[in-house]
């Protein structure tokens, strides 16, 4: 192997990329067509690709997040025309390459949830620790911000939101408190409510569960990977690679399930006795079990303790 795994002083501070070597051997970057990073964030994977394809393929960098984008137009002004900066949701994959006249993709990653800078940043409102307003946004086209969830809902809304996005035991708890107090207009607001509900050996746990949930609900992650899976699939040139790295346990479920539907050739039921659906299966995948980071990178990383890595191919 002959990775470089370089990415700028730059891009390490804004966000250090989890599973690169791994991710990079799978999806196997060649010198040619059309690559698409679906998750550009602080452009480490960008890089990464973009040194592997280049001269000869292009790299199409998506993020919903302007900010990231603009970030990852200057750190990778030296890839100047092998490089396409798209801001956008991935869930639009099949239309961003419809308007661009691309027929078909080499390979494509993302690499799901927040970028460190965006956890770090104040303003952004994503971090239990650091005072901010109640936003949670990933990009300026979504509609309702973290402020608008946490003083709207119902109380069982917001049970509901933090018990399957965050798998939070104090739910019912945390809800009731938000709902006497509300309404709520910032980050340290909602901590303290947090931390007030719970017992004090869970607070720090339980912070960080409560702004998971209210970051997923607020961005509708889940929907987006599942309408961006097949679409992606679907994208795949013969022998195409899709990597995902989720860090949440329903993200990789979703990823699973799909790589396991496109992997499968009739979807009919036992009690059907010959095949009414006419799937055809389009993936074969190439990890039969999750990757997950070394624990040299956790100790190193610790943000890249949660992560899975999952790659199929496109036949
Ligand atoms: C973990 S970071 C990616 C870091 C990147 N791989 C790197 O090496 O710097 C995730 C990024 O994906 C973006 N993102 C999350 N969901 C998205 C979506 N549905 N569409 C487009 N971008 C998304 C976030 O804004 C964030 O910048």
């Amino acid at each position: 192997m002959d990775f470089k795994l370089q990415p700028s002083a730059l891009q390490m501070t804004y966000h250090i990329p989890v599973l690169l070597k791994e991710t990079l051997e799978l999806l196997n970057p060649t010198k040619e067509g059309f690559w698409v990073d679906a998750t550009a964030g602080g452009g480490g994977y960008s890089r990464n690709i973009l040194e592997k394809i280049t001269p000869g393929g292009k790299l199409i960098a998506i993020d919903r997040d302007e900010e990231a984008i603009e970030q990852c137009e200057k750190t990778l002004a030296d890839f100047e025309g092998y490089s396409i900066f798209i801001n956008d949701n991935f869930a639009n994959i099949r239309s961003i390459l419809n308007s661009m006249n691309i027929p078909g993709i080499k390979g494509i990653i993302f690499d799901l949830g927040v970028s460190s800078h965006q956890i770090d940043s104040p303003d952004r409102g994503f971090s239990y620790s650091k005072e901010g307003p109640l936003d949670m946004r990933m990009g300026r086209e979504t509609a309702l911000s973290a402020k608008d969830i946490i003083n709207k809902l119902t109380e069982s809304e917001l049970v509901e939101i933090f018990s399957r996005y965050g798998q939070e035991h104090f739910s019912k708890r945390i809800a009731s408190a938000i709902v006497k107090h509300r309404p709520l207009r910032t980050t340290k607001e909602l901590s303290d409510i947090i931390a007030g509900s719970v017992p004090s050996r869970s607070r720090t746990d339980s912070m960080s569960r409560v702004f998971q949930a209210i970051r997923i609900k607020v961005n509708d992650e889940m929907s987006s990977l599942e309408k961006a899976l097949p679409d992606a699939i679907e994208s795949l040139e013969k022998g195409g690679r899709i990597a995902v790295i989720s860090y949440h346990s329903l993200e990789d479920k979703i990823t699973k399930n799909v790589f396991k539907k496109e992997a499968t050739d009739c979807l009919c039921g036992p009690e059907v006795p010959s095949c009414v659906c006419g799937h055809k299966k389009k993936v074969r995948i190439l990890t039969k079990k999750p990757v997950a980071p070394s624990d040299e990178e956790t100790r190193a990383n610790p943000r890249a303790r949660s992560a899975k890595l999952r790659v199929a191919e496109r036949i």
